[in-house]
This record gives structure tokens, C-alpha cells and sequence, in this order.
């Protein structure tokens, strides 16, 4: 397919093990052109998430610029990054960029964002999974981008239609208890966004044998055999999974999958204080209540559903391919 046929993707991470499997998920789709991986802290501090894109690209051959971004939240105090989920590396530990060192590009993410957006009016897809700083510090900048996009595909949130309501506190999920102000912000923003949360992730599961199978596969494979060595164990011992989720693929599926997953639609808010800090909640449309917080806010779509086993088949095929 030509370049200028393919539609455009900016990847906002946080890598992140679900973080490198989405990207490689990502580099086997020829519908898609990635023009910028721009990075954040979440599952590591940003110089590390933004060393392991870098270290992602070169060795698998990636071509698109990495641009470093927010290092903390908006508002709130940044939490500690889950060495016990990414490893201290952000890559489960498994040695890969022990001794890497590369510069990312030049400029901030949010003005990077702004400047490829505004660059090509309706064809940019900005697909985040990670916590929202950059995209909500992209929309400060420049508020006119909410027009410009294509639309905002976003890992995030749990809303309650199905499956866990959080991972990192009862009621909140990882990517928007990390930041929950820009998660306000971004889904209270005049943009078409389309949330994939744990109402959707957390049922995708690749199991030790997909895993074991895309080892044998080829290099891809093995790599992402090797990084998740003790995320598979985790998910083991907490959730009693034999395997692990698919969080951030699961949203890159979205992009050229959208058949596979049921969408609900309606205005959504984040609680931004108290116990409940990081509740991402939707408001279905036509369900009419007193004045409230959801009241003049744009619908957005969130997944309530989806063909969990397709997901995970894409994925497999997606990394069969790399070789
Ligand atoms: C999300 O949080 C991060 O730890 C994962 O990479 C994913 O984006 C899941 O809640
Ligand atoms: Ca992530």
C-alpha cells in the first residue's frame, strides 16, 4: 500500500511489556503509518519509557521518530512506576537495553503532536496507552487540534459494562489513576475519542502457549517471550490468569479491527479527588437524570464488549508475520 493511502498514527506509550507488544502489533499492519511514537512516564519514568521505544525502533526496525514527553502528572504528585509489574527497565528486566543509549528526537511530544496534526488536517489517528498528560498538554497548547484529529483511540479507563472495574485501585484503571486530570481533560474535550478499558482488555488474555508458540515463530516472538517472563507469573499469582493481557494491544486492534468490539456511547468524566480518585465513568446517552457532571459534555465510545479470541488471533498473525 502507498504511503499516502495509509492512515496516519501517532502511538503516545508508556513501555511498558503491553506497550512493545502493541508497537509490534503495530509494525506489522500495512494499512497504518506511524508517523511519531511519542513517550510519558506510567509503567517506568519517561527517560527509561522513552530509552525502550528508542531501543524498540532500532531493533526491529521502526521507522518513526521518537519524541520524549510529560515526566508527571498535571495536577497530582506522580506515583511510583510498578517495578513489580515492568521490571525496574520497564522491559521485565530481562537485560535487553542494560547498555542502550540513544537520543530521542528533537522537541516535546505535546508540540510534536500539535505540529503532525495540524500538519494533516483529518488524518491523524492518536492512539495513547498510556496515561493522557500528553495528549491533554497537546489540547492546552493548542485547543484547535480536538478538530483537526481523525479521532483519539485511547487504552484506558474501566466503566463497569463488563469485566474489572480497576487494576491499580478497586475502581480506577493504571493509565488513568496516573493521571487523572488529563483523563478529565481529554475525555471532556470537543474530540472523537473511543475508549478501550479493562472492560475489554482484561478478557484478551494470550496464553503461556500463544506465548510459546510466537516464541518458536521468530524473533519477534522471542523477544516478547523473554520481557514477559514475570508479567505472565504475575498475572498467575494476582489474577489467577494463565497468561497476560493484551491492554494496549487490544486498543492498536481497535485501528483496524473496529468490527470486533461493541461500542457504548455517551459522555464520560473522571473523579479527579477522594477514595474513588481515578473512577473513569460513562453516562449512557438518553438516560436522562437531575443536573450533573456529565451534563454538555460530547459522547464519546467506550467498549463494552468484543470478540476477545479474535483480538488475540490478530495478534498472534501480526507477530507470526514479523518473523
Ligand atoms: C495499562 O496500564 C499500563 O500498565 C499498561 O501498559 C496498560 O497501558 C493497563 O491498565
Ligand atoms: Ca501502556
Amino acid at each position: 500500500m502507498a504511503d499516502t493511502e495509509k492512515s496516519i498514527v501517532i502511538f503516545d506509550t508508556d513501555p511498558g511489556i503491553d506497550d512493545a507488544m502493541a508497537l509490534l502489533f503495530l509494525k506489522a499492519q500495512a494499512s497504518l503509518k506511524l508517523a511519531a511514537i511519542t513517550t510519558v512516564f506510567g509503567n517506568a519514568e519517561t527517560d527509561i519509557t522513552t530509552r525502550n521505544a528508542l531501543y524498540l525502533t532500532q531493533r526491529f526496525g521502526i521507522d518513526a521518530p521518537v519524541y520524549a514527553g510529560a515526566t508527571r502528572p498535571l495536577t497530582i504528585n506522580r506515583r511510583p512506576a510498578p517495578a513489580f509489574i515492568h521490571g525496574d527497565d520497564g522491559l521485565g528486566d530481562a537485560g535487553f537495553t542494560r547498555s542502550f543509549s540513544a537520543q530521542p528526537s528533537e522537541g516535546h511530544a505535546a508540540d510534536r503532536i500539535v505540529e503532525i496534526v495540524r500538519a494533516n488536517p483529518g488524518k491523524v489517528t492518536l492512539l495513547a496507552v498510556a496515561p493522557l498528560t500528553n495528549l491533554a498538554l497537546a489540547l492546552e497548547r493548542a485547543p484547535d487540534i480536538a478538530e483537526l484529529v481523525k479521532g483519539v483511540v485511547i487504552m484506558g479507563g474501566a466503566f463497569a459494562w463488563g469485566g474489572r472495574r480497576g487494576n491499580a485501585t478497586p475502581v480506577a484503571e493504571a493509565n488513568v489513576h496516573n493521571d487523572p486530570h488529563a483523563a478529565d481533560k481529554v475525555f471532556t474535550a470537543a474530540w472523537p475519542v473511543t475508549a478501550i478499558g479493562l472492560d475489554v482488555t482484561s478478557h484478551c488474555v494470550a496464553s503461556r502457549e500463544d506465548a510459546e508458540e510466537l516464541a518458536a515463530s521468530g524473533r519477534a516472538g522471542r523477544f516478547l517471550w523473554d520481557i514477559s517472563r514475570g508479567y505472565e507469573a504475575l498475572y498467575q499469582r494476582r489474577n489467577q490468569i494463565d497468561g497476560c493481557c493484551l491492554h494496549d494491544v487490544a486498543a492498536a486492534a481497535y485501528l483496524v479491527k473496529p468490527e470486533l468490539f461493541t461500542l457504548r456511547s455517551g459522555p464520560v468524566r473522571v473523579v479527579t479527588e477522594g477514595i474513588a480518585i481515578g473512577q473513569s465513568i460513562q453516562k449512557l446517552d438518553g438516560h436522562t437524570f437531575g443536573p450533573n457532571a456529565w451534563d454538555g459534555h460530547p459522547s464519546k465510545l467506550v467498549a463494552a464488549e468484543a470478540d476477545y479470541a479474535g483480538i488475540v488471533e490478530n495478534y498472534k498473525s501480526a507477530i507470526r508475520s514479523l518473523g
